[in-house]
């Protein structure tokens, strides 16, 4: 198998594979654009069309293949429409890599309203239950399937101030569904697997100051930057035959960050 052959034959949906502005990628552009480099058909998700367009052309600039899909993934509905769009246009389903997730309002729970809560669950978790209860009848039809969940380092390693208690507790729960994804899906070749981010650079990151980014590297063991391509590459191994006997696994992408003190 060559290197480029990875993917080949394989139909991708990647949530939030938008690009958001700045320089580089995201992590779910990341994953996209290496996927289609692996000659994967993708099919980029994003609440923001435009963002989505933007990943679609530097995978068009590299003579891959890739169909876009403006829809947000806390409606159920769109993860229907998602999911169908996908088949119809590329004639079956194999791989999810659900990418969305964000911070929440901040705070402990004496902070938070309900509000918060039901939102932080929506994006946070919600949104990987509907894709894969959509999905995953497609990849039973395939025959296989790989799904990846995106968690974070802050499941385990909550830091007061910077993370939500929502944020905190939902990323938890995509360690939990991938789990029982595993195993609800083991006998019908569906593998299930989460990857933990550390401390990414990101283009939204951007945004904040220099000394901000100082911090999180130096709060990172390895003496390296981490960036979207470092989870953009463990989710191509997951989603690739490489990794045909792994599944149920959660893996740290974080430079070492989780070894600097013990996991809650
Ligand atoms: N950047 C980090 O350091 C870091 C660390 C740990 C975990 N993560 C996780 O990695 C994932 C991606 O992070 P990022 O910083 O690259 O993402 P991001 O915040 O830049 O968002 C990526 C894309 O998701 C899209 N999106 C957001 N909500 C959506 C929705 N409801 N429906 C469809 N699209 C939606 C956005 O429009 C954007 O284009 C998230 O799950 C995040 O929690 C990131």
């Amino acid at each position: 198998m060559t290197e480029q052959a990875r993917l080949a034959g394989k139909v991708a949906v990647v949530s939030g594979a938008g690009t958001f502005g700045g320089s580089g990628v995201g992590n779910g552009a990341a994953a996209a654009i290496l996927f289609a480099r692996h000659g994967a058909n993708v099919v980029l998700v994003d609440a923001v069309g435009e963002w989505a367009d933007a990943t679609a052309r530097i995978i068009a600039e590299e003579g891959g293949a890739a169909m876009t899909a403006a829809a947000d993934v806390t409606n159920p509905d769109d993860c229907q429409s998602v999911i169908a769009a996908a088949v119809e246009r590329y004639g079956g389903l194999h791989i999810l890599h659900n990418n969305v997730g964000g911070g929440g309002s901040g705070g402990s729970v004496v902070d938070a309203t309900d509000e918060d809560w039901y939102r932080s669950a929506s994006v946070n978790l919600m949104s990987m239950v509907n894709m894969c209860r959509y999905a995953i009848p497609r990849m039973k039809t395939a025959g296989s399937g790989s799904i990846i969940n995106v968690s974070s380092v802050t499941a385990l390693r909550p830091k007061p101030g910077r993370s939500s208690a929502q944020y905190t507790v939902n990323k938890s729960a995509v360690v939990g569904l991938t789990r029982a994804l595993a195993l609800d899906h083991a006998a019908d070749n569906i593998r299930a697997n989460c990857i933990m981010p550390g401390l990414m650079w990101t283009p939204r990151l951007e945004q904040g100051s220099a000394d901000a980014r100082e911090m999180r590297r130096a709060s990172t063991p390895l003496p390296v930057e981490g960036q979207s391509w470092d989870i953009g590459n463990a989710a191509l191994f997951l989603a690739s035959d490489e990794a045909r006997f792994v599944t149920g696994v959660t893996l740290p992408v974080d430079g070492g960050f989780l070894l600097t003190s013990a996991p809650n």
